[in-house]
Parts: C-alpha cells; structure tokens; sequence
C-alpha cells in the first residue's frame, strides 16, 4: 500500500510541528510561568489526587468545571466548552465550521501557528493577512477579504503571540461587526494583559473567547475553556470527543477556580519581570524589543540573529528562534522568566552582543 496516497495533500505537505528539545539550564521558548507551585498547593493537589477512582472513565464534558467556569467567568454554563488546552478547542471549532472553497479560515499573520496548522489539517483553506508595520491589524484588508471570502473562522490572538499587543480594540469591533461567521477571540494571555472581549458576549452571537491556563503555571494539565454562544456550543459538544479531559485536570482544573487568588498571586511579578526585561532590552544597543501585553518580549536583532541565538545556547539559554522569511525574519522571542532568569538571560544577550 502506498501509505502517500491516502493522506490529504494538505496533511502532506506540511511539517509536524517543532517543539524545541535542546536543553538549556534557563528555558525562555515556551510562553510557560516560570515558578513552581506554592508548597501549599501541591500538598491540595496531591491529597485531592489521593482519592480518584482511576478504574472509571472521568466524567464526559467535564460537567464540574463547566459550571466552576461559568461561575469563576460569570457567564451561564451552556456558554462554556472545557478542552484539552485551547488548541483542542482550536481544532474542534476547526472541524464544525463548514469549509468554503475561497478560504474559509482567516487570521492576521504573524500570529499563534496552530490556526493555520489545525486549519490545514482540518481541510479548510485559509486567508492570511499580514498585520502593518506597527504590528496592529491591517483592518481594510481583513474586512476586504471577510466581504469577498465570508470566512467561517477568523482568529485573532489577544494579545497576538509572538508579536506581544493588543490589537486595537476598534479595529476589532469592526471585523465583529462585519463578520458573518464566528470571530474567535484567543485570550491565552489575558492574565498578562488584563483586556478582554468577556463582557461583550450579548452584544455579538459569533464572538468565541478562548482561555487557558497554561499560561499561569498549568501548562501540563492541558486546560483550555471556550465561552461563546448556547447553540455554538451545543453544536460544538457533538465534535468533543467524549472523554476529552481527564480526571486529573478536571480535579486540579477545580482547585484553580477555588483558589484561584493564590494561583494567580505570581501573575503580578511577572509583569513586573516583563517591564524590567522590555527596560534592559531597550537600553542594548543592536536590540529593538517590542512593546507586549503578555508573559513573553518579540525583539529583532541587528546582528546574525541566528547566531546570537546559538550563542545564547552555548551560555545556557533556550529562546524561540524564528524561521519565516516575514515581518519575523530578524527577531526572537524571550519569555518573561523568573528575576534569577532574567537578568542571566540579559547578561548573556549583552555578552553575545
Ligand atoms: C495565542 C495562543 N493560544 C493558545 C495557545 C495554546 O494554549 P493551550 O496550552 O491551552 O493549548 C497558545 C500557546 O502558546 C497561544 O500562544
């Protein structure tokens, strides 16, 4: 059998996507909270965990956290879809839209890979649009592209990873307002920025937010939750599989929202490691960092830039390199790491500068 034939073109003509393995004492590449849990809280995790019927299936749809959720958002439970990280929730919406032949999928770019990953994948064609030059939405060219291709889907990461911003808030109105498929909203850093379309659910039917917690320190639970309107997500519960969250995040996924206070008490540290970083990166000469509403810094670099991010290898630090010939092809991304991290990080930057 020829194994080739029977995968889709688009599945075959693209990369499994990387995840950096090289090993380096100060790992800045992920997005990910740099601290581990207070000792307080393992010890609940733990005596929590003690108790799990591991012979039986969890619960399906994760009903507990669904209503934990809607409570901790404020918005009623049949507005809320818990995933296995957003990117589970990514690739449901993905395979409920239907697919249009001239592009049903639209997302600015630069912007979180897994849009166009999960699109291709789910056999959607896809309309990208490069964002200006100050990094913000090219919003007449996106509502161009929505009247001419009436995409089922449209992305827009807020704040936008890698770039670091907010989008601007007008602009995104627009393409709410003009758009008639869903507009997904992905607050993954929401924690970092503290801007959000939550409160605007009654004033658009197609607004889909997405948050996560993987940015505050549970990143390996894989919890992601999707709030949007009853009949999306009524439809969107056929797709989930039925056992998408196991019990392990659903236990945890609760302790968040109970104690969520203690959780997030490190939130407040880290963007203050954020402005000192954006201060110190500022003030190299040969480094332009760019202004960022969430937990990591986009800068470019003036040198060989895939040298200097060798060389920061070679001195123990891992950041995220980028490879597109775009708006990208001089920067990297460093994640806000603890105070220890970022002032090695910046030691070795200026060294290698
Ligand atoms: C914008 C954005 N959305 C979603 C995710 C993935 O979140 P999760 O870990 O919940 O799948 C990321 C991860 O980096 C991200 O940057």
């Amino acid at each position: 059998m020829d194994i080739e034939k029977i995968i889709k073109t688009a599945v075959l003509s693209q990369e499994a996507y990387a995840v950096e393995e090289t090993l380096c004492r100060i790992k800045l590449d992920a997005n990910e909270n740099p601290y581990p849990l207070p000792p307080g809280l393992k010890r609940m995790i733990s005596e929590r965990l003690e108790a799990v019927p591991l012979n039986r299936y969890p619960a399906p749809g994760s009903p507990g956290l669904r209503r934990d959720f809607a409570r901790y958002y404020g918005v009623d439970e049949d507005r809320v879809l818990i995933g296995n990280g957003s990117d589970e929730l990514i690739h449901i919406l993905l395979t409920a839209v239907s697919a249009s032949p001239s592009g049903s999928v639209m997302f600015p770019i630069p912007t979180f890979a897994m849009y166009k990953i999960g699109a291709l994948n789910t056999g959607h064609d896809i309309i990208e649009v490069p964002l200006d030059d100050r990094l913000g939405l090219d919003t007449d060219s996106m509502l161009g592209a929505i009247a001419d291709n009436q995409p089922s889907l449209i992305f827009l990461s807020y704040p936008n990873n890698p770039t670091g911003g907010c989008f601007d808030r007008d602009d995104m109105e627009k393409i709410l307002e003009t758009s008639n498929g869903l507009v997904v909203i992905d607050e993954a850093y929401f924690n970092f920025s503290g801007k959000t379309f939550l409160h605007d659910l009654d004033r658009w039917n197609n607004l889909v937010i997405l948050r996560t917690l993987s940015k505050v320190g549970l990143a390996a639970l894989r919890l992601g939750i999707l709030i949007g309107h009853p009949s999306l997500v009524h439809h969107l519960n056929k797709v989930r599989l039925p056992y998408n969250v196991n019990i392990f995040s659903q236990i945890i996924g609760s302790l968040f929202v109970e104690h969520s206070g203690e959780f997030l008490e490190i939130t407040d540290r880290i963007i203050s490691g954020r402005k000192w970083l954006f201060n110190e990166l500022t003030a190299i000469e040969g480094i332009h960092p760019y202004p960022s509403d969430a937990n990591f810094i986009l800068f470019s670099c003036f040198m060989d830039k895939d040298d200097v991010y060798g060389r920061l290898i070679d001195r123990g630090v891992l950041v995220k390199n980028f490879t597109a010939p775009d708006i990208l092809k001089n920067c990297m991304r460093v994640t806000v790491g603890t105070e220890e991290e970022n002032r090695e990080f910046v030691e070795a930057l200026k060294a290698v500068m």
